[in-house]
């Protein structure tokens, strides 16, 4: 049984190995052709914190494969309500599906999930922990958009404190040799044991407040929002919202070649104009969710 909780869990290899089969899901994904490759399975998604993207795109991953999913997306018409504890609520659903896809807010709850499940573990967002989904669909955007996973200057711009996505990306992108830039307001760098690691694999490029000092050396530049609901304090957000913009002139300055990534959902952080010019690379980066969750589902379900 192979849960999937931290881009830790995936060595090199296994991740060029989803990316080949999520490159074959392609026209499936795109509804071009069909597949029953998972028919008569049950995938459960089970959100306890808000997601547009990464839900509907397990969910059309699997319908697409040809199986049911069941689930539900805010806790307020669940049990959950009634105060049942999240080991109760996954020992149920993992009798009722093949493989359960969890967000939540606590760090570690996808984690302590393995513990009460018969059936693997999809960490879809853990708190400020990790997304390894988004890491390996950001991966393949990068792969499709560069032609190479490895030797680039990635910038990963905004709220590297609390964004799980960066975690996880940062993480995954040493592990292929590629130079990581740290852009954020002062107060959410990125935490330390990300760095270290950064630092030990000789990938840490700059750490830097300001968007501007990196611009120019930059192949990726990774944007992010502010998290706000996991800050304690209203008036910190206040003081570092709308803080950085990516905007024409800032891309201007960049490299031949550059592109702009973003998990979405943007707040500000991205002005409209970006959006037609075509560095803008984040609107097929939500769609190659699809592809490459119908792979991981195919390895995790299917045992393919
Ligand atoms: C991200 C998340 O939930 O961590 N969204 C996503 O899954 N694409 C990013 C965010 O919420 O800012």
């Amino acid at each position: 049984m192979r849960h999937v909780i931290s881009v830790h869990d995936f060595s090199v290899e296994e991740i060029v190995d989803v990316l080949d089969r999520a490159e074959d899901m392609v026209a499936i994904a795109r509804g071009e052709t069909t597949s029953d490759l998972l028919r008569g399975r049950v995938l459960a998604c089970i959100f306890f914190e808000p997601s547009t993207r990464t839900r509907l795109s397990f969910e059309t991953a699997m319908n697409r494969l040809g199986g049911g999913v069941i689930g539900f997306a805010g806790t307020q018409a669940t049990s959950v309500v009634k105060g049942e504890t999240l080991a109760d609520t996954i020992r149920m659903v993992s009798g009722y599906a093949d493989a359960v896809v969890l967000r939540h807010p606590r760090e570690g709850a996808a984690k302590l999930a393995t513990e009460f499940s018969g059936v693997p573990i999809v960490n879809a967002g853990d708190g400020a922990g990790q997304h390894p989904t988004q890491t390996l669909l950001d991966l393949f955007t990068i792969r499709t958009e560069m032609g190479r996973l490895e030797g680039l200057t990635i910038s990963l711009v905004g709220d590297l404190r609390y964004g799980r996505t960066v975690h996880s990306l940062a993480i995954a992108l040493s592990k292929f040799g590629n130079t990581i830039n740290l852009v954020s307001p002062e107060g959410l760098e990125m935490p330390g044991e990300v760095t270290s690691e950064l630092m030990a694999k000789g990938m840490l490029g700059k750490a830097c407040h300001s968007p501007e000092e990196v611009i120019s050396d930059t192949d990726i530049l990774y944007a992010t929002r502010i998290q706000k609901e996991r800050f304690p304090d209203p008036v910190e957000y206040e003081r570092v919202a709308g803080m950085y913009r990516v905007d024409p002139d800032l891309l201007s300055r960049g490299p031949e070649g550059l592109i702009v990534m973003h998990p979405l959902p943007r707040v500000n952080e991205i002005t409209p104009e970006v959006d037609g010019m075509p560095q803008a690379k984040y609107f097929e980066q939500a769609f190659n969710g699809v592809p490459v969750r119908m792979a991981l589902l195919s390895m995790v379900i299917g045992g393919k």
